[in-house]
């Protein structure tokens, strides 16, 4: 169940010159997401519906909802010009979830992706392997936050700025094959599409159970216009409506 409604924003804050957190606030209440969940905002000081686009929830409490997004593209350009007092149209929240975990289990974040992980880490506090990669390390934003709430951080950034330099899915794949109990714990991703396809490698035959959240290009959000399809094993799925949230083993990449 989603719902549209209005929202003030109450911040617009840059972390670092590519990364802003987006804080607003609805009244009287929202429907409390679920982690991996995502919303359908209104980019810009105009009523034109083209103008949203999806975010996931980063957190929430009471009221308020926050996301984490970077400047990319005309759409976050937009919504990093809106200040705190302006007020923007809302969809949310939108999309299945990530399954709760039983025990421990793995993260693996690229880059923005941390943003739909990380619900997920706080709601299961200091139970989350967390594997997070980024280009350097001004781009492995809310990296204490993150850290703060998961039992073990592993980093690898493309320059060797910040942890490994290389490929965070080979430290997956030699933690995986460390220790046999480690092919116990479910895994969850969100990232780029190269990163998560190479994951959907490395898993398989483990008999591991991986949920891959996709961030396709969505134009509705409620899925109306089939701009997100994805191919899947059980054949066309919309990210927006069946997702999006899927058995990485059901994703054609
Ligand atoms: Fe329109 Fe998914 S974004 S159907």
């Amino acid at each position: 169940m989603c719902r549209y409604f209005k929202a003030q924003i109450t911040g617009n804050s840059f972390l670092n010159s590519h990364f802003k957190l987006l804080s607003i606030t609805a009244s009287p209440e929202i429907i409390i997401p679920k982690p991996g969940q995502f919303y359908m905002l209104q980019v810009g000081n105009s009523y034109d519906p083209l103008l949203k686009r999806p975010f996931s929830i980063y957190s929430h409490e009471d009221n308020v909802l926050k996301f984490l997004y970077r400047i990319r593209g005309k759409g976050t350009l937009s919504l990093s010009q809106l200040k705190a007092g302006d007020v923007i149209r809302v969809i949310g929240p939108i999309g299945n979830s990530y399954p709760g975990p039983e025990g421990d289990f793995i993260a693996v974040a690229g880059g923005i992706g941390i943003a739909s992980l990380f619900p997920l880490l706080e709601r299961y506090k200091n139970r989350a392997y967390l594997f997070y990669g980024a280009r350097n390390r001004d781009e492995l934003v809310m990296l204490d936050e993150a850290g703060a709430v998961s039992k073990e951080i592993f980093i690898a950034t493309d320059d060797g700025s910040n942890g490994r330099k290389g490929l965070l899915t080979e430290m997956v794949e030699e933690f995986l094959d460390s220790y046999k109990d480690n092919n116990e714990l479910p895994v969850y991703t969100c990232g780029p599409a190269p990163m998560m396809r190479e994951l959907s490698r490395i898993i398989e035959g483990r008999g591991i159970k991986c949920y891959a959240s996709l961030e396709e290009h969505m134009a509705c959000g409620v899925g109306a216009c089939l701009g997100c399809i994805v191919k899947t094993a059980s054949g066309q799925k919309r990210v927006c409506k069946e997702g999006p949230v899927f058995d990485i083993e059901e994703i054609v990449w």
